[in-house]
Parts: structure tokens; C-alpha cells; sequence
């Protein structure tokens, strides 16, 4: 890992431990196998609201850039209340799909913490590593399935900290390069995996680093079974943050509107004092 290279293409490449690599493919497989598991049944994992969303979600949006797919918000903080929740489903795979969450969740504490304590060396961002310590009970694990077709995750920045693209059943994975401002596949696979910075690292990073955009392309094999793929969102807290009342959906900003700003622009028209949700 060498996180001068996000000043180069935008993300830093990672190669897994084994033991990571084993916490990875065994939560991919579990989340597969979860998604077979009837919709009343998964449905019994979902949480939240409309504003804090976690758990078990199934999203059919309408309109042109809409959604259609499957996912699962897991993180450590409501680890318990998912465990406790899985007791009323008799199929064993959602008790295995949630072990498998706490072992990756686990596993990966050492790779998100060097990537932190890397970020907070070279870019001299001071407290920055223990600010993503004390936020590791709301990392993240976001579980993906889209169904099949030709809509897939149109291009856009990641709002958040910055982001570990885990896994994927396919290709398709594409990021816009910071330099040449082209879109090339991206180098994920079953030996390494990417970590780029969202909007929320870009701007703690006063601009230094940049939110990479990405996005995934149909392929024939998505079209037809669909695609499974694991992302992990890390977050840590900040003064300002990205004003979502302004710019509620970053897919409809120009694609890598970012690169070029100052600090001072970015922090002064996308940024606001964080606020409490109403
Ligand atoms: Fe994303």
C-alpha cells in the first residue's frame, strides 16, 4: 500500500493477507447464498428508516438513472441487534451470512487502520487515524446484488470517508483516472483489493487527495445472472460535511466535477455544518 498513489490514478492498490482474503470470500459466498433466502425472510434483517437505512433493503427506484437491486447495510454497531433479530429465521443461512459479516469485520481492522495512520503521516492530516478508530462500530459493509439488465451503478463519487472495494462476481468495474480523465477498468480481484477516497476524505484532506468517481458497466454475464459485489464505506466524524439538502444525489453532478476544484470552492458549495437528522 502506498498512498502517494492517490495522487496518481486516484486509489491505492492493496493485497489481501490470506486471512482477509478468506474473511472476504467467505462473506461473498454467504451473501449469495443469504439473497436466495425468501423475501419475507430477509425482509426480517432490515432496520432503520428512510434516513438511517441498514440492514436488508430492497430498492426499486423509477426515473432514468433508477436502481433495481438488493443490498445489505452491516456494521459492528448493530451487530447484536442483527444476531438477535436472526433468531426468528429457521434457515441457517442468515445466522452464517451474519458470522461471516463479524469475521470480515474483524479481519479487516488492520488494513483500514495502516491505510489511516498511512493518510495521516503523508498528507499531514494530524488525529486523522484515531478520528477512523473511534468510528470503526459505523463502518460500513455494504452487500450488493444487482438483478440482471442493463442498469448498473451509474458514475459517481463516494459521499462518505473513503472506500474499500472488496469483491465482485464480475467485471464491469470501471474509475474515472484523476489525471487523464479517462475511464479505466479498475484492478479488483480475488488476490487485492482498491481503497479510494470519498467526498468526505477529500475535503478532511484539504483537497490533497480527490473523490475518485467509478462506476460499473453491464456486462454480458451481468445482463443475464445479474452481479454480486462488497464494498466497505469507512466514515469518520467532521465539522462540515456534504451538504445532502444542496446536492442530494452526486450521480447528477458532472462526472469528476471534483478534480479540478480549490478547496475553498468544494468546501464553500458542497460542504455545510453537519446537522442532526430532522
Ligand atoms: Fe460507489
Amino acid at each position: 500500500m502506498n498512498v502517494l498513489d492517490l495522487q496518481k490514478h486516484g486509489f491505492v492498490t492493496v493485497q489481501y493477507p490470506v486471512a482477509l482474503r478468506r474473511a472476504v470470500h467467505a462473506a461473498m459466498s454467504s451473501w449469495i447464498q443469504f439473497c436466495d433466502l425468501p423475501d419475507h425472510e430477509k425482509r426480517k434483517l432490515s432496520g432503520g428508516d428512510r434516513i438511517e437505512d441498514y440492514g436488508y433493503v430492497r430498492r426499486q427506484d423509477s426515473g432514468s438513472k433508477a436502481d433495481n437491486k438488493e443490498y445489505f447495510h452491516l456494521f459492528k454497531g448493530r451487530a447484536a441487534e442483527f444476531h438477535d433479530k436472526s433468531a426468528s429465521i429457521a434457515d441457517r443461512r442468515a445466522l452464517e451470512f451474519l458470522q461471516a459479516g463479524d469475521s470480515l469485520i474483524k479481519e479487516i481492522h488492520p488494513i483500514v487502520m495502516r491505510f489511516a495512520r498511512d493518510m495521516e503521516k503523508f498528507y499531514r492530516m494530524d488525529g486523522f487515524a484515531r478520528e477512523v478508530e473511534c468510528s470503526s462500530d459505523v463502518w460500513t459493509f455494504r452487500y450488493l446484488h444487482y438483478f440482471g439488465g442493463e442498469t448498473l451503478a451509474n458514475s459517481h463519487a463516494d459521499r462518505l470517508g473513503f472506500t474499500l472495494h472488496l469483491d465482485e462476481t464480475d467485471t464491469g468495474g470501471q474509475y474515472l483516472c484523476i489525471r487523464t480523465r479517462k475511464w479505466m477498468p479498475w484492478p479488483v480481484n480475488h488476490q487485492q483489493t482498491i481503497i479510494f477516497p470519498s467526498l468526505g476524505l477529500q475535503h478532511r484532506s484539504r483537497n490533497r487527495v480527490k473523490a475518485l468517481w467509478h462506476k460499473v458497466e453491464p456486462t454480458p454475464l451481468s445482463i443475464k445472472d445479474g452481479r454480486f459485489a462488497m464494498v466497505a464505506f469507512i466514515d469518520f466524524p467532521q465539522d462540515r460535511e456534504w451538504d445532502k439538502y444542496k446536492h442530494q444525489r452526486v450521480q447528477d453532478l458532472p462526472e469528476g466535477f471534483n478534480y479540478d476544484l480549490t478547496f475553498e470552492e468544494l468546501d464553500r458549495e458542497y460542504f455545510a455544518p453537519q446537522r442532526e437528522a430532522a
